[in-house]
């Protein structure tokens, strides 16, 4: 098979009006925690055209976007075929140009009745996902090769581990790790006492303030949950579509130990990534995220010198981890691994060409040791909403000016699509 070359989004980042799902809740009751709400976002949603042909155009094979549950499912009982055939179409679409679709089914949001029914740490999420993903299955699973459950499992307990970090003023390096948080969290607003925005919340989702479970919300164990809602929904998946290739994906930074750091190195991939491992042997593939590493010594996470070089989300410029990672990885799981996020958020773009190419040079050194990487999706095909931090962030290979919802493909997206990765 081809190399999968391509970019990826996520459908609550992009599309836009994503009205019943919990974030829709989270970004609008008057003491949001977030920096500003989605709104239209990029309208993917009616633009998806324009947007994937311009990936097409420039070189690109391979789209990994995600299916919203809560359009799909945007009340417990009601599946809405509309919203289906408009998922249908935009596969389509991609089939029709050459373009491989990698479709993720859960990218961080959920409809706001899953939160009303338990959220993400009760037992209920394994049969609800489970029978959205048999839907999907039902529907269009002979249209996708590769369905990644869940984005980034275990970003639930990576979150819990910084506010733990965090929130205890006793313990030093806090600052540290706030640098080195790696989605779009802004965690001194989580660091505050925010009464009212939880108030507010429990209202709107009828729960008490302290049992709203979104899936980026905390989670101190391992996991367990997330898991199982995983396999479930594989397991239905392949009961209605055999030909597709089922994953996850696992947010992994480069752990790097120096001074005695190896303890803490191991403590870390094991919470990272061993935990999760027994759960995904009847999986296809496992899906990597990296967009950066971190340094241990024996005392924690080592603080940067100030002359490191880091991006406009604040951690580490390291365009080397992904290669790093597919390394360690591959040295204990035997079938294929498929870069589904990696890149850089930056104003400059030939930073964000630099990066590909050193990142891509990590990947093609894999494939030249003879690991199975059968794919790299940068993230992001544009500039896009990240979460708490608004659109601020540039991840993008694409501008978007969001008043007149204009598309300005910037230089990286021609060089990414010119790469030639190929297996030995
Ligand atoms: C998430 C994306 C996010 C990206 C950049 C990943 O953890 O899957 O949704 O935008 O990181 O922070």
């Amino acid at each position: 098979m081809e190399f999968l070359l391509g970019a990826a989004t996520a459908a609550h980042q992009v599309e836009g009006n994503n009205r019943n799902s919990d974030y829709w809740v989270m970004e609008n009751v008057p003491h949001s925690s977030f920096r500003e709400p989605s709104l239209d976002a990029l309208d993917h949603y009616h633009r998806y055209k324009e947007d994937i042909s311009l990936l097409k155009e420039a070189g690109g094979n391979a789209y990994r976007f995600s299916i919203e549950w809560a359009r799909i499912q945007p009340e417990k009982n009601e599946f809405d075929q509309n919203e289906i055939q408009h998922y249908r179409e935009v596969i389509e679409f991609c089939l029709e140009n050459d373009i491989t679709p990698i479709v993720t089914l859960h990218h961080f949001t959920s409809p706001k009745w899953v939160i009303t029914d338990g959220g993400w740490k009760s037992k209920n999420i394994i049969k609800f996902f489970s029978n959205y993903a048999e839907v999907i299955a039902k529907e269009l699973g002979e249209l996708i090769p590769f369905v990644c459950t869940i984005n980034e499992a275990n970003m639930g307990s990576q979150i819990y581990k910084v506010m733990r970090t965090m929130m205890d003023a006793g313990q030093g390096g806090s600052e540290q790790e706030k640098e080195s948080m790696q989605v779009g969290i802004d965690l001194d607003e989580i660091k505050k006492t925010r009464a009212e925005y939880f108030k507010e919340l429990a209202e709107i989702f009828g729960v008490a303030p302290n049992n709203i479970n979104s899936f980026l919300d905390g989670r101190n164990k391992k996991e367990e949950v997330v898991m199982q809602a995983h396999q479930m929904a594989c397991e239905l998946f392949r009961k209605h579509s055999p030909s597709t290739k089922l994953g996850l994906s696992l947010s992994l930074y480069d752990y790097q130990a120096v001074d005695g750091g190896e303890k803490n190195v191991e403590k870390e991939q094991q919470e990272d990534f061993f935990d999760y491992l027994a759960y995904l042997k009847n999986d296809d593939f496992i899906g990597i995220q990296n967009y950066s590493r971190k340094v241990f010594n024996k005392n924690g996470l080592v603080k940067d010198d100030e002359d490191v070089r880091m991006t406009k989300m604040g951690y580490n410029f390291y365009p080397e981890g992904i290669g790093n990672v597919l390394k360690f990885v591959s040295k204990h799981w035997d079938k294929p691994l498929l870069v589904t996020e990696n890149g850089i958020s930056t104003d400059d773009d030939t930073e964000r060409v630099e990066f590909i190419e050193k990142a891509l040079k990590g990947v093609q050194e894999c494939l030249d040791d003879g690991i199975s990487v059968v794919g790299y999706t940068y993230w992001s095909l544009m500039d896009n909403f990240e979460w708490q931090l608004g659109y601020e962030q540039t991840f993008g290979l694409i501008a978007v000016d969001r008043e007149t919802q204009k598309r300005y493909p910037k230089p990286s997206l021609a060089f990414l699509g010119s790469r030639k990765i190929s297996p030995k």
